[in-house]
Parts: structure tokens; C-alpha cells; sequence
């Protein structure tokens, strides 16, 4: 018996010591140069600022250069991330953006990435999942490295919404902006990410949509965002609740538990809701919409860089990112800092 007990007790640390998870070991954010302020847009369409910062929260957004691509911004946020971790190019061997504004059709926005990297010879692909990309790259990442498939993944959510708006459409225009976030998530022997959540609802993919195509060197369809804001924003706030309780109940720990809430940036009305059913204040709650309006598959890795530089986010903490977007599209990742 002593001798079982040895043996299952060795088989124990032994599957312990061969354990792998993923930690975020470097966070980047590129916001291009060029500012939108909601008075800027009061000249365009008929809005208000007043409208604009009562209904979502905005007060500015970014906007990429003529020659800016989700590449470049993707580049700049990449360098930073990769500098922040300490990993040069050749030791990154997997490439995730999460993009719905690609710089073409294809190639992916993440074999060009790629190579204005010099990162060499390693998987690259692109994620489509609108806003909640970065979640669905995060989470895809993660499990190619506890699968031990690599090592040090860099996973980037990059936009450029400025070139599917229709500026003279007042219901939208005045919502998104232009942005990339990066992380490098590494393999390690202690979490990092303690789990991922992913949800898709195809039925409801008419709410929030580009139904534009190419066909024949032609534009079929309207190639601009069209959206049903309020129906997108009740269906928002409740799988959203959902699937933080999902994230929480995984992994046996109480709202109270979470030092750090990082919402997709899309409302100030969606965030406070979320953050109210969870009985969370919002001190603990990182924000950013009101600088960078929604920034689609860039804003949560953009929220979560601001508050891993300005020292928010601290070791051991729990950080829960939960973002939804067109699909309908909607997730979670929680992960112990
Ligand atoms: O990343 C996920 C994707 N998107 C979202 O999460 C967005 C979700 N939805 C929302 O954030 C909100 O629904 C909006 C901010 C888009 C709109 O807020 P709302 O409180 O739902 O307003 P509404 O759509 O019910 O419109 C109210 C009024 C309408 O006028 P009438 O019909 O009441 O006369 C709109 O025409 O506000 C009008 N309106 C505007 N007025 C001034 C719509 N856009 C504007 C505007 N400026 N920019």
C-alpha cells in the first residue's frame, strides 16, 4: 500500500510538474495621431457632444492615417507588447489577429504582420469575430499552448471601423474608432489564463452587420456598418451577464473575487450595466471608451494595456475581459495576473 501510495503520489507531481498554461507576459496599444472629438462630428452630421456622452460615454476617437492599415496599427501595439515581454521576432511562434477591417481580402492581416515583423516562419492567422475577435484569439492562443503546439504567442486585435462607416450616418459614425492592442502569451507552470468562454449566435447576424461582398470587381451590397442599436444593446447586456457568471461559476470564485473588470469598450451603458449585476463598483472597472470610442477587436487588449502601465493591474490579481459583437459573437477569459 505504501508503495501505491508512492506511486500515484509521484504520478501527481509529475502531471503537475507537466502542467502547461499561458500567461500574458507583455501588453501593447496604438492609438493612430489623427483625434475625433464629438464637436468635430457635431460639424458632420446632425448630432450633439451632449447626445453622444449621455447615450455611450464618447467624448473622442481616434483615426487612422490615409496610409495607416490594421497592420501598421497591429505593428506599432505588437512592438510594444514584444518589448514590454522581452521576446524578439524570432522567438514568437504563433501570430493571431483578430480583425474585421483585414488590409485586403487575403493575404491574412497576420502573414502581412508577420513579415513587417521579420518574425520568421510560424503560424499566422486571422480571427473573425468583430468585437469579440480578441477574446476568441486569447482563448485559441491559449490552447495552442497548453496543447504545447508553441510557446510564445503574439495575439493582436487591430482596427480601422473608419473605412466601414458611413460618415453621413449619424446613428453609427459617432460610435467607433481606430486602434490596435497586442499581448505575447507565454507558456508557463502556473496560470495565466484559468479559462476561456466562447459563444456564437448566428440567428441574430442581421442586428449588426457589413453585408457587403465582392463579386465580378464589383461592391455587392452596402460595405458599411448597419446596425439596430437598442435590440444589439439588450441582447449586449445579457449574454454578457451570462457569460461573466459562466467565467465566475467555472472556476468557483464570487464577483467579489475579481480585482479587475476588462469590458469590450462599446457603451459606458453596457459596461455600467454589466458591472452592476455583478455587484462590482466601478473603481474596479477599467474604462477607456471615453477616449477611443469602440475600437471592435482592439478595445479590451487596449483597456488592458492602459491599466497594466499605469500599475492598476498587479500580480496575483483576477482579471475578468468579457467583450460581444457582430455574429452575434460574445466571451470570456479570466486569468490571475
Ligand atoms: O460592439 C458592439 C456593437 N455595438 C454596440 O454595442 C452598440 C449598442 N447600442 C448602443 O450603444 C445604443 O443603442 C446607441 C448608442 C447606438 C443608441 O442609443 P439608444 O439610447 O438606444 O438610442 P436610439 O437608437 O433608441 O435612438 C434614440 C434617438 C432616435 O431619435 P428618435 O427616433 O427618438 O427621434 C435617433 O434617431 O436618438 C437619435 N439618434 C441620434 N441623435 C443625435 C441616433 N443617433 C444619434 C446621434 N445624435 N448620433
Amino acid at each position: 500500500a505504501f508503495a501505491e501510495s508512492i506511486c500515484a503520489s509521484s504520478i501527481i507531481v509529475k502531471r503537475r510538474r507537466s502542467m502547461r498554461y499561458s500567461r500574458i507576459v507583455g501588453t501593447g496599444g496604438y492609438l493612430p495621431e489623427k483625434v475625433l472629438t464629438n464637436h468635430d462630428l457635431e460639424r458632420m452630421v446632425d448630432t450633439s457632444d451632449e447626445w453622444i456622452r449621455s447615450r455611450t460615454g464618447i467624448t473622442q476617437r481616434h483615426i487612422a492615417a490615409d496610409h495607416e492599415l490594421a497592420s501598421d496599427l497591429a505593428l506599432h501595439a505588437s512592438r510594444k507588447a514584444m518589448e514590454a515581454a522581452g521576446i524578439k521576432a524570432e522567438e514568437i511562434d504563433l501570430i493571431i489577429v483578430a480583425t474585421t477591417t483585414p488590409d485586403m481580402i487575403f493575404p491574412s492581416t497576420a502573414c502581412i504582420l508577420q513579415d513587417k515583423l521579420g518574425a520568421g516562419n510560424c503560424p499566422a492567422f486571422d480571427v473573425q469575430a468583430v468585437c469579440s475577435g480578441f477574446v476568441y484569439a486569447l482563448a485559441t492562443a491559449d490552447m495552442f499552448i497548453r496543447a504545447g503546439r508553441c510557446r510564445n504567442a503574439l495575439v493582436v486585435g487591430s482596427e480601422v471601423y473608419s473605412r466601414i462607416l458611413d460618415w453621413s450616418d449619424r446613428s453609427t459614425c459617432v460610435l467607433f474608432g481606430d486602434g490596435a492592442g497586442a499581448v505575447v502569451l507565454s507558456q508557463s507552470d502556473r496560470p495565466g489564463i484559468l479559462s476561456s468562454h466562447l459563444h456564437a449566435d448566428g440567428k441574430h447576424s442581421k442586428i449588426l452587420a457589413v453585408p457587403g461582398s465582392i463579386c465580378d470587381g464589383k461592391v455587392q451590397g452596402k460595405p458599411f456598418l448597419i446596425m439596430e442599436g437598442n435590440t444589439v444593446f439588450k441582447f449586449a447586456v445579457k449574454v454578457l451577464e451570462e457569460v461573466v457568471h459562466e467565467a465566475l461559476a467555472e472556476n468557483n470564485l464570487q464577483a467579489s473575487d475579481i480585482d479587475w473588470l476588462i469590458p469590450h469598450q462599446a457603451n459606458i451603458r453596457i459596461i455600467q450595466s454589466t458591472a452592476k449585476k455583478l455587484g462590482m463598483p466601478m473603481e474596479k472597472v477599467v474604462v477607456t471608451v471615453d477616449k477611443h470610442g469602440n475600437t471592435s477587436a482592439a478595445s479590451i487588449p487596449l483597456a488592458l494595456d492602459a491599466a497594466v502601465r499605469d500599475g492598476r493591474i498587479k500580480s496575483g490579481q483576477h482579471v475578468l475581459m468579457e467583450g460581444v459583437g457582430g455574429g452575434f459573437t460574445w466571451g470570456a477569459v479570466l486569468l490571475r495576473w
